[in-house]
C-alpha cells in the first residue's frame, strides 16, 4: 500500500507518524500518550510580538484577518519565536458575523463594535447564513499555512453563540452583559432563535477551516462565566452542544473554553468536547474531579504571572504541570489570552520549560 506522506491521516486512517495528527497537541487531546507535554498560549500571535505590531501598524484588524498572506505571516510567527506545538490561525471570532452581513469593526483598545445591535426578530433576520464562498480567504489562509506548518498541527477555532450574542446585542465589549441577558431572560424564544443562527453560522465557520485542512477546533465562549449552571444549561448548551456535536464525525479534537467557569466545566464538557479549558481559578486537578476521567483539559496559567519575575514563573509551571497528571490529557496554556504588555522571553522560556520538565522517554509511554 502507498503510505500518503503529504495529508495529516494516511490513507489506513491511522494518522501519519509523525505528522501533525499524530503530534503531541493532537495525542494529549485525545489522550494518548505523548513525549511531551504539549504547549501553546491563547493570543500567541499578536501585540506580545514586535513583527506583529509591525505588520499591523498599517492595516486594520479586520482588513488583516481577510489577508491570506497576513493571516499565514502571523500565524507563522509564534511557532518561529517559541517552538510551540501548536500554530492557532490568526482571524477573530467576529470575523464570520462580519461575513454573515452584520455592519462591525475592531476597535484597537477595545474589541469588536457593532453599528447596529442585535435585538429585535428583525435584527436576528440581518444574519445571514454564510457559505464556503463568504469566508474563501479562510480557506485559502488554511491551506497555505498546513503546507508551511509541516508537522505542526493548525488549531481553528470559532466563537460559542453565547459570547458572539454577548457583543451582537450589547453592540460591544460589556462587563455585566446586562443587555444581553435582558433579552436572554425576557425573551427566551428569540434568544434561541439569535443562538439558533449563530450555532449554524458557526458549525460552517469550522467546517470550512477543517476541510482546509486544521488539525483541531477550539470554540471560545469567553464570557460563559457570568452565567448560572441552570442558565447556561437552560439558554446555552442545546447551541454549543448543536455546534460541538455537528462536528463529531470531522475527525479533529474539539477544546471548548471559557473564563471564570469553574461551575461550568462539567456542562462544557457534555457540550460534546474532547478537551475542556481551565482558567487559572480552578486547578487542574479540582477541574478533572469536576469534568470527569474521559477528557483532557487545557490550561491554566495565569496571563499576569507571566509578568512577575521568572522564579514565580518557574513555581507556577512546575505546579501546573504536577496537577494536570491528575488528568488523562493535559495541553499546557495559559488560563486566558497573553496580555499585550508580555515579555515574548517569558513565553519562549515556560515552552523551553514545558518540554523540559515533561518529557518522557518513550518506554515509559
Ligand atoms: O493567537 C491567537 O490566539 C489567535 C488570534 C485571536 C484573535 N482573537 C486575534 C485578535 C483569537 C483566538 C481571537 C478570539 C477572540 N476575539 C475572542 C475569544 C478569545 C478571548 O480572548 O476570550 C474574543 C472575546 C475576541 C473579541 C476581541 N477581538 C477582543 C476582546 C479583542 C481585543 C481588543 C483589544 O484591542 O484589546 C479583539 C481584537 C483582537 N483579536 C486582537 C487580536 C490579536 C488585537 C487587535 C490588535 O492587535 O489591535
Amino acid at each position: 500500500m502507498t503510505t500518503d506522506t503529504t495529508g495529516p491521516v494516511a490513507r489506513d486512517g491511522e494518522p501519519r507518524p509523525g505528522g501533525p495528527a499524530d503530534s503531541p497537541l493532537i495525542r494529549a487531546c485525545r489522550r494518548r500518550p505523548s513525549p511531551h507535554t504539549p504547549v501553546w498560549f491563547m493570543r500567541q500571535a499578536g501585540r506580545s510580538l514586535p513583527e506583529y505590531r509591525e505588520i499591523r501598524a498599517s492595516v486594520p484588524m479586520l482588513e488583516s484577518c481577510r489577508r491570506p498572506d497576513l493571516v499565514t505571516e502571523i500565524t507563522l510567527q509564534p511557532v518561529r519565536r517559541h517552538k510551540v506545538d501548536a500554530a492557532i490561525l490568526f482571524s477573530d471570532i467576529v470575523v464570520p458575523v462580519a461575513a454573515a452581513g452584520v455592519d462591525l469593526d475592531i476597535v484597537p483598545g477595545t474589541g469588536p463594535v457593532v453599528a447596529e445591535p442585535i435585538r429585535t426578530a428583525a435584527d436576528v433576520e440581518r444574519i445571514r447564513p454564510i457559505t464556503r464562498d463568504d469566508v474563501s480567504y479562510v480557506d485559502e489562509a488554511v491551506r497555505q499555512l498546513v503546507i508551511e506548518l509541516g508537522d505542526t498541527p493548525l488549531i481553528g477555532f470559532a466563537g460559542a453563540p453565547f459570547t458572539l450574542a454577548s457583543y451582537l446585542v450589547e453592540g460591544g465589549p460589556s462587563r455585566t452583559h446586562a443587555k444581553t441577558k435582558a433579552l436572554m431572560y425576557g425573551d427566551p424564544e428569540l434568544w434561541h432563535a439569535l443562538c439558533g443562527r449563530l450555532a449554524d453560522m458557526t458549525l460552517t465557520f469550522l467546517r470550512v477551516q477543517i476541510e482546509a485542512g486544521v488539525s483541531a477546533v477550539q470554540l471560545f465562549d469567553s464570557w460563559a462565566g457570568t452565567l448560572s449552571e441552570a442558565d447556561y444549561r437552560r439558554f446555552v448548551l442545546p447551541h454549543s452542544t448543536a455546534v460541538l456535536s455537528g462536528l463529531v464525525d470531522a475527525g479533529v479534537p474539539r477544546i471548548h473554553f471559557g473564563v471564570g467557569t469553574a461551575e461550568l466545566l462539567g456542562a462544557m464538557g457534555e457540550a460534546g468536547a474532547d478537551v475542556v479549558g481551565v482558567d487559572w481559578r480552578t486547578p487542574l486537578d479540582v477541574a478533572t474531579g469536576r469534568i470527569g476521567p474521559d477528557k483532557a483539559v487545557q490550561g491554566n496559567l495565569d496571563p499576569c504571572v507571566l509578568l512577575a519575575p521568572w522564579p514565580v514563573v518557574e513555581a507556577e509551571v512546575r505546579r501546573i504541570l504536577e496537577q494536570g497528571k491528575a488528568a488523562p490529557g493535559h495541553v499546557f496554556n495559559l488560563g486566558h489570552g497573553v496580555l499585550p504588555e508580555t515579555d515574548p522571553e517569558m513565553l519562549t522560556r515556560v515552552v523551553a520549560l514545558v518540554h523540559e520538565l515533561s518529557s518522557r522517554r518513550a518506554d515509559q509511554g
